[in-house]
């Protein structure tokens, strides 16, 4: 059976990576999540000096950009790969509150999309991919054989959110979180550069009340009616 690309796009917090992850499994496919390329970029800057109380150096950040080194490792305990930024391992650092609130400015700077969207490109070339972002279906991969648009409530999503972060150990208010969400989605789809949209040919899924379970299962089915075909 050939293979193809899946990719899957929305709003932040709407599972798409637990929902990546499982499909990747299933399938035999690799699962590339882009929004931790996007965090670990921003980590990078807040850890070199180019985002200072939220401000963001650009020139000083985009003339940097050729020495970071993005890879992701396999993590068999996992069971998915981890974000490594120059060889160290930053998958827990990534995903705090205060990389959140920074990654949708650095993500709108039209330097460092071009270079992890090439990234993004050469990952997913031999297909067998499932890649999850906001601009896979529009920009990354236009001609991918499935494409999926996750929505929810923001009010949802950041519940599910705060309760990650509250098991990850973080210490976190709700209103904060649901401020993030929200502030957030605002930005990702009014950028300039590979706004959030769906893409044409992209299939909506709004999983507000739906769990995880059933949303696996009608997600599969027709990801293996969509490889039949090709
Ligand atoms: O999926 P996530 O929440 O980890 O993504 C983090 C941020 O990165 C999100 O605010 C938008 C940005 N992003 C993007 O602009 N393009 C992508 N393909 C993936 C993420």
């Amino acid at each position: 059976m050939n293979k193809i690309t899946i990719a899957i796009d929305g709003f932040s917090s709407t599972g798409k990576s637990t929902l990546a992850k499982q499909l990747a499994e299933k399938l035999g496919y690799v699962y590339v999540d882009t929004g931790a390329m996007y965090r670990a970029v921003t980590l990078y800057a807040m850890q070199n000096g180019f985002i200072v109380n939220g401000d963001i150096n650009k020139v000083g950040l985009t003339k940097h950009l050729d020495k970071i080194q993005l890879k992701f490792v396999f993590n068999p305990k996992l069971g998915f790969a981890e974000m490594f930024l120059n060889d160290e391992n930053v998958e827990r650092q990534i995903r705090t509150l205060e990389v959140s609130k920074n990654v949708s400015q650095i993500a709108e700077i039209k330097e460092v999309r071009t270079q992890l969207v090439s990234l993004q490109q050469d990952m997913g070339k031999s297909k067998g991919v499932v890649m999850d972002g906001r601009d896979i279906g529009t920009v990354v991969f236009p001609d991918a054989e499935l494409k999926i648009f996750m929505t929810a409530s923001p009010e949802k999503r950041a519940v599910r959110r705060y309760k990650e972060l509250l098991d990850k150990g973080e210490d976190v208010v709700y209103d904060d979180i649901l401020e993030n969400v929200q502030k957030r989605d605002y930005i990702d789809s009014h950028r300039k550069n590979s706004p959030l949209k769906k893409a044409e040919g992209a299939i909506e899924f709004d999983n507000s009340d739906m769990g995880l379970v059933q949303q696996f299962e009608r997600i599969y089915e027709h990801a293996l009616r969509v490889i039949e075909k090709h």
